[in-house]
């Protein structure tokens, strides 16, 4: 049963000031996130309260209270603060799920700094990317990759502070890196947080688009806002809930509903920071006793496969309620999550632009197993045609997702983009870029992306960063990538290559491209597949025509290929 009352009292009269309210905010105030998720939490009495519990390899545990997180966001803050760090500086924050990456995100904010959070598997040429891009002052990071950003430094003159925080010993460091030892760093009470307003910039996203580089997403402070009351109602947190959130916070979910949302309403949250396994995570789920659990279908297909056994070893008796985000979440697996927990799983449809749900099976609503659900209350959303991006009068007709611009945790902009950011309007609407249908009650049924963005098990891959990155590699002469079929990560990366002169098609040629763009990119931008061409589908004027290489790997009719000329 959900705690929090009918989706249609909800959508009446809804107002974002219901969420302002609650959080005591008025128009021109002081809004600093990382205040309140630690600060406000503790002055409401809930200092000793629990905010993280923390899981490491071997079963290593750490527990911090909103007290302790405080006082860590104070000590980074001053730490940084001390290293000449100011207000709106970009500090990356390239770690893995270790408790300092969750406490350095309230440090940064708490002293005006926009995060910048990047995934912690990303290679060199990504991590340079994206600090180029923001152009980052300082970084925070692990001795394990170091090596990332030593070789790329002298790329990056911006780039001042390499801050690590697992320095125990006395072996010396390198020019510009400093040692940050949060358990020897005495803490630090008082602290002048920064008086960061609505529009103040607070979290730097990377995205993957169709082409060009990765776009830097913007969101300010006020998207507290949203971020507040989606928490709150969607994933139906309440005070004595323990909360799961599987992303990573390289990725917007970890963020928006792995920091901002849960912390900001002063809920215990837990954080595995191992690999996947059933075993692992149903262990982890018994131990900590969680009720909430916001996961992905990759995750949960993955624990399909995995089967029914595992379950039947632990007690998950204490779940209540379960939502995914990030791909389609298909029929069965709902029906699945239901007869085996007991519940399904509710799908969330939002993307790292929107800052927010948006689309959502609202707690007690009529889940249609398949269907995203309805517009969180204050949401105008619509299915718009793709030539004239006027909104259809016709159930079920298919077309492109669009929302009316205006609620708090929309993106301001593309960093340094502005000019992308504004392509994304058309006719008053907010171009989503994905494809879906509405059906007589409002329920939103997704169809694919608009784009050849790859979604691998939830993350965005560019085809132009992986096609960019491989034409880096000695033997490859022209190179396109897609998106392939695949049963657990819903897509994969597959890629096509002509050879230079003088190399040789072979397996182990693959093996080696493969591991080039793994170091280079990432392993999510690894592509399983590489197949070898004679030559690409090109248009007359030379460009390559991915689509028909889409269209072979998912079976698809190629159609009229005249038409296809010069568009890709
Ligand atoms: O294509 C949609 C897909 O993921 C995209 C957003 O990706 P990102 O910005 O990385 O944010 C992911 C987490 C918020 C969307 O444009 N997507 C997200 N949620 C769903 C989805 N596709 C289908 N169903 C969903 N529930």
């Amino acid at each position: 049963m959900s705690n929090i009352g009918s989706y249609e009292d909800k959508i009446k009269n809804f107002d974002w000031s219901i969420s302002e309210k609650e959080l005591n905010y008025q128009d021109g105030n002081i809004i600093n996130i990382g205040w309140y998720c630690s600060d406000r939490i503790c002055q409401m009495g809930k200092a000793d309260k629990l905010a993280l519990q923390w899981e490491g390899f071997g079963g290593v545990e750490k527990k911090y209270t909103f007290n302790d997180i405080r006082l860590a966001g104070n000590t980074i803050g001053t730490f940084l603060r001390n290293l000449g760090v100011k207000n709106e500086d970009r500090v990356c924050l390239f770690m893995d799920r270790i408790p300092e990456l969750y406490l350095s995100f309230l440090g940064v904010l708490k002293i005006g700094a926009v995060v910048q959070p990047l995934f912690s598997a990303f290679g060199d040429e990504s991590l340079h990317v994206r600090l180029e891009n923001a152009q980052t002052r300082a970084i925070i990071t692990q001795k394990k990759h170091l090596s990332k950003v030593r070789r790329i430094l002298d790329k990056l003159p911006s780039l001042e502070h390499i801050i690590i925080v697992d320095h125990y010993t006395s072996k010396p460091l390198q020019d510009k890196e400093v040692s940050l030892n949060l358990e020897k760093e005495p803490p630090v009470e008082e602290f002048n947080i920064f008086p960061t307003k609505a529009e103040s910039p607070s979290v730097l996203h990377y995205t993957s688009g169709t082409t060009g580089q990765p776009k830097g997403v913007k969101h300010v402070h006020y998207s507290l806002i949203s971020q507040y009351l989606t928490t709150k109602w969607v994933l139906d947190l309440q005070d004595n809930d323990i909360y799961w959130c599987t992303a990573d916070p390289g990725w917007v979910t970890g963020t928006s509903y792995g920091i901002i949302g849960p912390w900001s309403l002063g809920i215990t949250q837990c954080v595995l920071n191992t690999g996947f396994s059933a075993e692992a995570w149903y262990k982890f789920i018994e131990k900590y006793r969680i009720t909430v659990w916001y996961s992905a279908p990759t995750a949960i297909r993955s624990l399909m496969k995995a089967g029914q056994e595992p379950v039947r070893n632990f007690n998950l008796s204490s779940l209540r309620h379960l939502a995914s985000v990030g791909e389609p979440l298909n029929a069965e697996a709902v029906i699945w999550s239901e007869k085996v927990f007991g519940i399904p799983f509710l799908d969330t449809y939002w993307q790292t632009e929107t800052g927010s749900i948006m689309i959502t099976n609202f707690p007690g609503m009529k889940v249609k197993p398949g269907s995203m659900g309805k517009s969180f209350p204050g949401i105008i959303s619509t299915i718009v045609d793709a030539k004239t991006f006027k909104p259809y009068n016709e159930y079920g007709k298919i077309g492109l997702i669009a929302f009316k611009p205006g609620w708090p945790a929309m993106m301001r902009t593309y960093w340094n983009n502005d000019k992308m950011f504004q392509r994304k309007f058309k006719n008053g609407w907010y171009l989503a870029g994905d494809r879906a249908s509405i059906d007589k009650e409002d329920y939103f049924w997704f169809i694919g992306r608009d784009d050849d963005v790859i979604n691998t098990g939830g993350h965005l891959v560019s085809p132009f960063e992986v096609e960019s990155a491989l034409l880096e590699h000695e033997a490859v002469s022209e190179s396109a990538v897609v998106a392939k079929p695949d049963e657990v990560n819903m897509e994969v990366v597959k890629a096509f290559i002509t050879l230079k002169p003088g190399y040789e098609a072979s397996d182990d040629l693959e093996l080696k491209i493969m591991n080039f763009i793994r170091k280079k990119l990432s392993p999510l931008a690894m592509p399983q597949e590489i197949e070898y061409m004679d030559s690409l589908p090109k248009t007359r004027s030379g460009k390559i025509m991915r689509r028909i290489l889409h269209a072979q790997e998912w079976g698809e009719e190629i159609g009229d290929t005249s038409t296809l000329e010069d568009e890709e």
